[in-house]
């Protein structure tokens, strides 16, 4: 039997994503449905560390489900990577009455429940809040889409402006070590390539390619470079080319659209998910999970053990890379 949840303490951590606020709402709202008190944690681990807390009742969560960023904020805490840090945080989190907690973040935010609940015994469920979608156990997470609709919408720009100057655009997005938000704004933007850490490309296949498209089309040419691609950023790829005689013609530009794809109102999409997400966190917890990560695959939720999730490496599908070169 296990044991019964009378409070759950909910945070954020990591980098923020669109989305992160609509789910803390579901998470608050579920709860109260239950009659299971909630407190808010700030700051994600480093704010459980400081004794950061603050009880949230259902009203306290109004108005937030549009809003980017999170109410909660957020933190990347080096603190709790060590066993000091974390008994600190176990202690305050007994200390608040609290029996098990809900973190919305990425894999560092897994990563770092993983550890805590099995050191402590402190059960920890974990929604997948980052826009990298490089997370095992879901389709997507939260902040995805509103992140590659940001970029997208970006991306339409640069083409107005790259193709009245017949210009070549290097547009760098996040991504971290994944190509998720780059394979994705390749097809909803057009681009004429896409590169991604996921795949090896010599600089030398790049020129070839960019130099093919361009003669073959004599027009503007955007690449989308995944900030952990393998031959380096958008810059370092720009400086390679400029060095190339080859290229002497061509007016290149650079765009970095850096942390502008983490803010806004998050999507539809992402709010629907969000939503489903915190209240199956809540779900699982009052059925008797600990320790997983609740995602959706095939439109169900579905829960994974957050260890299994940071072991596990999503992986591309290689055929939207293939509809890049098909299609552009
Ligand atoms: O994980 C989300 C993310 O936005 C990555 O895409 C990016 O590499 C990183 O966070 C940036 O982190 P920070 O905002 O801490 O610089």
């Amino acid at each position: 039997m296990p044991k019964l949840i009378n409070r759950i303490g909910v945070f954020t951590s990591g980098g923020d994503a669109p989305g992160m606020n609509a789910c803390l709402r579901a998470v608050v709202r579920s709860a109260h449905e239950y009659s299971i008190a909630v407190t808010g944690i700030l700051r994600g681990y480093e704010g459980m560390i400081e004794g950061e807390f603050s009880d949230l009742d259902a009203r306290s969560v109004s108005n937030i489900l549009q809003k980017g960023g999170t109410i909660l904020k957020t933190a990347r805490s080096d603190r709790f990577r060590t066993v000091e840090g974390r008994a600190l945080a176990a202690d305050n989190v007994r200390k608040h009455g609290i029996d098990a907690l809900i973190g919305i973040g990425g894999d560092g935010t897994l990563r770092g429940a993983s550890i805590f609940s099995r050191e402590h015994d402190i059960p920890v469920i974990c929604c997948p809040g980052t826009i990298d979608n490089d997370l095992f156990g879901t389709d997507q997470t939260i902040g995805f889409d509103t992140a590659i609709n940001t970029a997208i919408d970006n991306i339409d720009r640069i083409r107005d402006t790259a193709d009245a100057h017949d210009r070549l655009f290097l547009v760098e997005v996040m991504g971290r070590d994944a190509g998720f938000i780059a394979l994705h704004c390749g097809i909803g933007g057009g681009a004429e390539l896409v590169l991604i850490p996921e795949t090896i490309q010599t600089m030398d296949e790049v020129k070839t390619c960019i130099l093919d498209t361009m003669t073959l089309q004599s027009r503007s040419s955007i690449v989308i470079v995944a900030e952990g691609d393998e031959l380096g950023g958008a810059t370092q790829i720009a400086d390679a080319l400029k060095e190339d005689d080859r290229f002497a013609g061509i007016e290149l530009r650079v765009c970095i659209l850096g942390h502008t794809q983490r803010g806004g109102s998050p999507s539809a999409s992402d709010r629907v998910l969000a939503s489903r997400l915190g209240k199956a966190a809540v779900d699982s917890l009052v059925q008797g999970h600990r320790n997983v990560m609740v995602g959706i695959v095939n439109n169900r939720i579905r829960l994974t053990p957050s260890k299994d999730v940071w072991i596990h490496k999503k992986s591309i599908n290689f055929d939207l890379l293939k509809l890049v070169e098909l299609i552009r």
